[in-house]
């Protein structure tokens, strides 16, 4: 039998998904490379998020900031507000820090080394090794998600997550050939996002089936152990949305706190115990606050439940005024939606 990555090259080069950020597996064995700053991007973006969620705002950064040079050069507010709706705010942040720092100290071009890249902002263990692996040809042993799965059910590893992760990462740095390691990497992830699925594997036609430990034994679906998720609180609050006709008013959020340096309209903060602070009375300014219906969103910790409050205003307030809410984080799109809708049917008439 083949070795595993021989039959997982194989398996990728037949079936490779199309990505905006990728190298075609049959130019990636004549040697060509893909550009770094089109891998860095693509993986702190997909960093919690899926591919799908991804492609379009891929497509927008790179069409706007075609080079780590434009990008660092751009405003903080456009990259924010570009950003907005990916979630996980502080990976923009964290994105034009690093732009900043390769464009000042690197003249421009990332480190190749997955050490050297750890050191940017943003760049934690795994988009190290997948930059240092896809852009530069680094024998990095690249973990993510999928990686996960597939190599704890390959060898029924029964550890839970995340205490397995320097478990799995052996056996990855273990089967990651010295050869094309950035395809070897890719072809993991795809395998893990199209055939070893959570839910359906499919197992019929993986490549690296038959020496699959879990697959022999039928126990695919009880990998990876996952240590038991804690309940997540709801945090309460209330958002307060001002109108002018169709620009609503909002404020730059703290950098330092939740959704940071994002414009938004003004909040409570999210507590989890409900008092003055969390209501109509902390409203930021005095207007005919009329009440909504309540809004609901859920972060990764807690699920937060928000009052929403419409006011019409005359008087001009200091501030930056919005009409696309495409600029917001989600939450608040929820919020202006809910406010919209109130204003065309308040509640009373319900
Ligand atoms: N998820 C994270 N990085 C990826 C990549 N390069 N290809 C496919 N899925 C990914």
């Amino acid at each position: 039998m083949d070795s595993f990555s021989t039959r997982l090259l194989d398996w990728y080069d037949r079936h490779a998904r199309t990505l905006p950020w990728r190298i075609p597996p049959e130019q990636s064995k004549a040697g060509v490379r893909p550009d770094p700053y089109r891998v860095w991007l693509s993986e702190v973006m997909l960093q919690q998020t899926t591919v799908a969620a991804v492609k379009a705002y891929f497509e927008t950064f790179t069409t706007i900031w075609p080079t780590v040079n434009d990008l660092a050069a751009a405003e903080n507010d456009d990259v924010m507000s570009r950003w907005a709706g990916l979630g996980y705010y502080a990976r923009a942040r964290n994105l034009k820090a690093c732009a900043e720092i390769v464009t000042r100290d690197y003249n421009g071009r990332f480190p190749e080394t997955e050490d050297e890249l750890r050191k940017l902002p943003g760049i934690g263990d795994y988009t190290a090794a997948s930059i240092a692996a896809i852009a530069f040809g680094e024998c990095a042993a690249v973990v993510d998600g999928n990686i996960e799965r597939v190599l704890t059910r390959h060898r029924t590893i029964s550890t839970p997550l995340p205490k397995a992760k320097g478990e799995v990462r052996a056996v990855m740095a273990e089967v990651t050939p010295t050869d094309r390691p950035g395809d070897f990497a890719q072809a993991m992830m795809d395998l893990g996002a199209t055939i070893c699925t959570s839910k359906n594997p499919v197992c019929g036609l993986c490549p690296v089936a038959q020496d699959c430990a879990a697959r022999n034994l039928g126990t695919m679906l009880n990998y990876p152990v996952k240590k038991p998720k804690k309940q997540k609180p709801t945090r309460r609050g209330a958002a307060f949305v001002a109108w002018q006709g169709d620009e609503f008013f909002t404020i730059r959020r703290p950098e330092d706190g939740m959704l940071g340096g994002m414009q938004a309209p003004p909040s409570t903060d999210w507590s989890s115990k409900v008092d003055g602070a969390t209501g109509i009375a902390a409203a930021p300014f005095v207007a005919d606050w009329k009440q909504g219906e309540s809004i609901t969103h859920t972060f990764t910790h807690f699920h937060i439940e928000l009052e929403v409050w419409s006011a019409q205003v005359d008087a001009p307030i200091q501030g930056k005024w919005m009409s696309e809410i495409n600029d917001l984080p989600t939450l608040f799109r929820k919020v202006i939606r809910e406010s919209k809708n109130y204003a065309a049917d308040p509640i009373a008439s319900r």
